[in-house]
């Protein structure tokens, strides 16, 4: 089931060369569980910044994100990781296999990581890759994958530990628009009938439609909801 996100007053600094960057300047989001929420917004709006501080990749400097009833800006690192392993999956821009492993070995090391019994990893991996429409490329090895093809795969290690929340960083930056629409029909898919709630930011307006909520930042805010 998926999980609620809020973020309360979320502020992120960054000091560059004594200079100080404002990339989130007071950000007040509530997700609701199950939704599929696009982030969008010009280039250096704080896309990135959010999602990772949602999913407890990096911390505010100031404010509280709660996902369903647990504050987890309040855990210590070891507890975030723990949290990011067992609930989070991360979709990248650049898809991030390991290139030596075939799709089928992508899923199943993701599932080891998280701590999955090794008797029923072999079966979820497979369950996994023909959710995404690649049974018949579970022995591929990335570079012999098209680039949608790969970032299905990395759609398919996304979902494998069954986690609540997926956030997707610009997951369709390096696709064309048959394979971008593919991609995004993918995760609201996965979103409504696994019930994970999907976060993901694009800068492309034709995906728009897929959303049940789009959040537009500027400047670090959030200036529209619809
Ligand atoms: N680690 C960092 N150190 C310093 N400044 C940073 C850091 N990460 C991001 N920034 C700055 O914070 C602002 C927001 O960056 P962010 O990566 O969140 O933008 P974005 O909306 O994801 O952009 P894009 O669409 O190009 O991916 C930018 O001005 C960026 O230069
Ligand atoms: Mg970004």
């Amino acid at each position: 089931m998926g999980a609620r996100i809020e973020g309360k007053n979320i502020v992120r600094e960054f000091k560059v060369a004594g200079e100080r960057i404002v990339a989130l300047n007071g950000i007040n989001i509530e997700i609701q569980e199950g939704s599929f929420v696009i982030l969008k917004g010009r280039s250096g709006s704080g896309k990135t910044t959010l999602i990772n501080i949602l999913g407890g990749l990096d911390e505010p400097t100031k404010g509280e994100v709660f996902i369903d009833e647990k504050e987890i800006t309040a855990l210590s690192e070891t507890g975030r990781d723990d949290f990011r392993r067992k609930s989070v999956g991360f979709v990248f821009q650049s898809v991030a296999l390991i290139s030596a492993m075939t799709a089928f070995e992508n899923v199943d090391f993701a599932l080891r990581i998280a701590g999955y019994p090794q008797k029923e990893r072999e079966n979820r991996a497979k369950e996994c890759l023909e959710a995404v429409g690649l049974s018949e490329r579970i022995y591929h090895k990335p570079s012999e994958l098209s680039g949608g093809e790969q970032q299905r795969v990395a759609v398919a290690r996304a979902i494998a530990h069954k986690p609540k929340i997926i956030f997707a960083d610009e997951p369709t930056a390096e696709l064309d628009a048959e394979k971008s629409f593919q991609i995004v029909e993918l995760l609201k898919r996965v979103s409504k009938e696994l019930k994970i709630t999907v976060v993901m930011t694009t800068h492309d307006p034709n995906l728009l439609f897929a959303a049940d909520n789009v959040y537009t930042l500027e400047d670090g805010e959030i200036i529209d909801v619809r």
